[in-house]
């Protein structure tokens, strides 16, 4: 079943191809016949993508979020779109962690101080993980797992997510919390939820006003999750004790002034840049695939209720 890869896939997707003989399938180009579309982040499968795609019946989608595609228009045409929910869990929820550890302990201002030639005297106190009150939102792979890294750690942990019901929380050990007293309560806020027009600008002026202790902020999910601009208002605002994001609404980021702060840490979408989960999406797409092509079944579907159009 003709196949286009349409982004870069990591070398070993093509060295399995190879050990299998499936290469005769895939094709890098744009063609039109294609029944099968491979995509990653950075392909927006909007109405005039599936138009160039007559013929498709499956889109691929090689890691985790989906608001890249046109679920709406999916469904219309009949093509069934999968996800590889497990590759970057790991190194996603280690990002997260990484981010936290690094803003605890003050890494960034730390080097500041040594190339201004001063020393520790102007640096600001370092945080221990059993002062943290982290509010976890959307308690899915990625986030479950870092509730869990950071509860080893000594930190409380809440989560609030309206998809899980009472004993889906009480088997991932982490306690609920509606989102308003979440806000109240915590010193970390942590993002892990996909884009949605529900989830779009989550982190916004208004919730920023929700939000009772100065606060450290963590976005791996999706950049438009995070509003920049209510993140120039708590730095102005003198709340945000650091925020830490690889994901941007825009990407590459075109980075405003104000994120120059010692305050802000980034790094550009390194969330799932793993060796180990990069191989992990090459095999999960894979998987997806030869199950719809020799066995006529579908795994990995994505969930269409976590949808997101541009407006
Ligand atoms: C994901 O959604 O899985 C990540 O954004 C993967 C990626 O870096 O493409």
């Amino acid at each position: 079943m003709l196949t286009t890869v349409l982004e870069k896939m990591p070398n070993n997707f093509w060295q399995l191809l190879e050990q299998n003989g499936w290469q005769q399938h895939f094709t890098s180009k744009e063609d039109k016949r294609a029944k099968i579309a491979i995509i990653r982040t950075y392909t927006d499968f909007d109405k005039a993508k599936f138009a160039h795609f007559p013929n498709l019946k499956l889109i691929i989608r090689a890691g985790t979020g989906y608001d890249n595609i046109d679920l709406t228009e999916a469904k219309k045409r009949a093509v069934t779109v999968c996800n590889t929910p497990n590759a970057n869990a790991i190194s996603a929820a280690e990002h997260t962690l990484a981010f936290i550890a690094a803003m605890l302990k003050q890494q960034q201002p730390g080097k500041q101080i040594i190339q201004n030639k001063k020393w520790r005297e102007t640096a600001q106190n370092c945080w221990e993980f059993a002062e943290l009150k982290v509010l976890i939102i959307g308690l899915g792979r990625v986030g479950s797992r870092t509730a869990k890294l950071l509860q080893s750690l000594g930190a409380q942990v809440k989560a609030y997510d309206p998809y899980l019901n009472k004993a889906q929380f009480e088997k991932k050990q982490v306690t609920s919390t509606e989102l308003e007293f979440g806000l109240g309560w915590c010193n970390l806020l942590s993002f892990h939820t996909p884009l949605t027009s529900q989830t779009y600008h989550y982190f916004s002026a208004k919730l920023l006003q929700m939000l009772q202790c100065p606060f450290w902020l963590v976005n791996t999910s999706r950049g438009s999750v995070v509003d920049i601009a209510a993140i120039k208002l708590a730095l102005e605002q003198n709340k945000l004790l650091g925020a830490a994001l690889d994901v941007f609404p825009k990407e590459p980021f075109n980075m405003p002034d104000f994120m120059r702060a010692d305050k802000i840490y980034l790094t550009p979408h390194l969330g799932a840049f793993t060796k180990n989960a990069k191989e992990r999406m090459a095999e999960e797409t894979l998987q997806v695939w030869q199950k719809f092509v020799f066995e006529n079944k579908i795994i990995s579907e994505v969930d269409p209720r976590f949808t997101f159009r541009k407006k």
